[in-house]
């Protein structure tokens, strides 16, 4: 029998597992449990991470872990024990699925438009590496990144996913528009990937228009792969869509360990009250039992759900608002009794169990995933972001004073904006610009050479960050500043 690490959470976490491993209990689900510890009370038992090296141990064996959802302490500096999880196992795939369930009134339900949208978010990269610092006492910076394998990685399971429920239709999501090396990074390898599976139709939409596109005709969309936060955002839409966060199921794929929970959180104003909707988890723990090749009880189980939600069941957080909503543990159990009962509405076809999908390798070293191509790398230059609050001519003077012979200026910019040589009075700026220098000729410059710039401006500057200007082959390696 597979066994699986349980974690039950924070908040209304414990009930909600509870009522999850109860319904599994009544319906003979083959699996054992063991319970580790994460959470909230562990961060405050002084581990730093939210879980316990037991815990770590537990789920590196065992491959999944189902979870509740767990609470970060606020302002003492810990990072999400959640986001955590997903990032240290390289859970790099987020699928929620977001479906009509009948019994569910929604705007899209009441007026006859079906929805049934998987979101494939991708769940390491981008602004949630936390990589952050203050560069001035006004000037915030976060790093966003997006990576070649990272991207291939999730959109690669987008496609397998897709093709596997022969999907209608799978499209990008993105800003590349705006940001044209990480976002147009993830659109490249979109469309790579999309040339070795020519039976599905691929396209892309800029993320604003699919927000807009996604609340008027949901009905069009099938599988949206996106980055990590453009995706947490539209597929917090995409629960609206369908009734809410009681009804978003969450599963964080990896080669290795794969992790269930529900998109919602603690939901500390309702906790303890025995009132929490299980249905996330529920879902979520569905898409665990296929995840190990348990297809039959998953069925019989969503199917036992379905036809409570259309018998008009529910908790408090939604349907009919004349009867008496159900308690946790009612609710559980009406899905209990109905274990073998077909809803009317797309009853789930009863499959024969499938093997597993692999999990839990030994894995003897950090795997590292780096792309084959490797073009010829020059360094052409320096971007070096200084503190000023001097006006751009001003700061553009110190600057040219320090060139020497093998940099010229090219630019100076404030928030991405060009202010010098050429820019408007009417741009707002702030204390930090950066500066841009370039290699006079086609002669490469090395390392020493940037160091030898940044002895001779740090004269005059304080020097926040540097970045160095690379080209590959022919291709720049860095965006141009607004107006250059
Ligand atoms: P939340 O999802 O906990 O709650 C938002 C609203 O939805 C609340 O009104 C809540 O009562 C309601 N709600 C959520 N789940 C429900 C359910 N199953 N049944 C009925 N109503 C439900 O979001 P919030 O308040 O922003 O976050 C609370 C805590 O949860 C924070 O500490 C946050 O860090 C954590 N969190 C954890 C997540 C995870 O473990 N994956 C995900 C999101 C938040």
């Amino acid at each position: 029998m597979n066994k699986i690490a349980i974690a039950k959470g924070d908040g209304i976490g414990p009930e909600i597992m509870d009522a999850v491993l109860t319904i599994f209990q009544a319906a003979g689900v083959p699996l054992e449990y063991e319970v580790v510890e994460m959470g909230k009370w562990v961060f405050d038992r002084g581990f730093s991470n939210g879980m316990t090296p037991e815990a770590q141990q537990t789920i590196e064996k065992l491959g999944i872990l189902f979870k509740g959802p767990m609470e970060t302490p606020k302002g003492k500096g810990v990072k999400s024990v959640n986001v955590t999880a997903r990032k240290t196992w390289n859970t790099y795939a987020n699928k929620r699925t977001f479906q009509t369930l009948h019994g569910v009134d929604t705007v899209f339900s009441k007026a006859g438009i079906p929805i049934d949208i998987t979101i494939v978010r991708e769940n390491i990269e981008d602004t949630y590496g936390g990589v952050e610092h203050l560069l001035t006492h006004d000037v915030a910076l976060s790093r966003r990144f997006i990576t070649r394998p990272g991207s291939m990685q999730v959109i690669k399971y987008a496609f397998e996913m897709a093709r596997k429920k022969n999907a209608r239709r799978i499209t990008c999501g993105h800003k590349a528009n705006i940001m044209k090396l990480t976002d147009g990074l993830f659109l490249e390898v979109f469309y790579e990937v999309a040339k070795e599976y020519p039976e599905l139709k691929a396209d892309d939409v800029i993320v604003d228009d699919l927000c807009m596109k996604l609340v008027s005709r949901p009905d069009l969309f099938d599988v949206v792969v996106l980055t990590n936060l453009q995706g947490d955002i539209v597929s917090d839409l995409c629960a609206g869509l369908v009734g809410g966060l009681g009804f978003a199921p969450s599963a964080n794929i990896g080669d290795h360990i794969s992790i269930f929970e529900a998109v919602h959180g603690t939901a500390p104003d309702i906790a303890g009250k025995n009132i929490a909707n299980p249905t996330a988890l529920l879902l979520s723990g569905f898409a665990m039992l296929r995840h190990l090749g348990l297809m039959e009880v998953a069925a019989v189980l969503e199917n036992a759900l379905l036809y409570t939600l259309e018998s008009g069941k529910h908790t408090g957080d939604f349907g009919s608002k004349t009867d008496q909503p159900l308690s946790t543990t009612a609710f559980a159990q009406a899905i209990i009794d109905n274990i073998g009962k077909i809803p009317e509405h797309q009853p789930k076809p009863i499959l024969p169990n499938q093997p597993p999908t692999p999990t839990h390798f030994k894995l003897a070293a950090n795997p590292m995933l780096e792309s084959a191509d490797h073009l010829q790398v020059s360094i052409v230059g320096v971007d070096m972001f200084i503190e000023s609050n001097l006006q751009p001519t001003a700061v553009a003077e110190k600057c040219l004073q320090h060139t020497g012979e093998l940099f010229k200026l090219v630019t100076i910019s404030n928030r991405g904006t060009q202010v010098w040589p050429k820019g408007s009075s009417f741009t707002n700026l702030v204390n930090q610009y950066g500066c841009r220098f370039e290699c006079v000729g086609d002669v490469p410059l090395t390392q020493v050479d940037i160091l030898e710039l940044y002895r001779r401006l740090m004269q005059d500057f304080k020097i926040c960050s540097t970045e160095l200007l690379n080209q590959w082959g022919d291709k720049k390696a860095y965006s141009l500043a607004q107006g250059q």
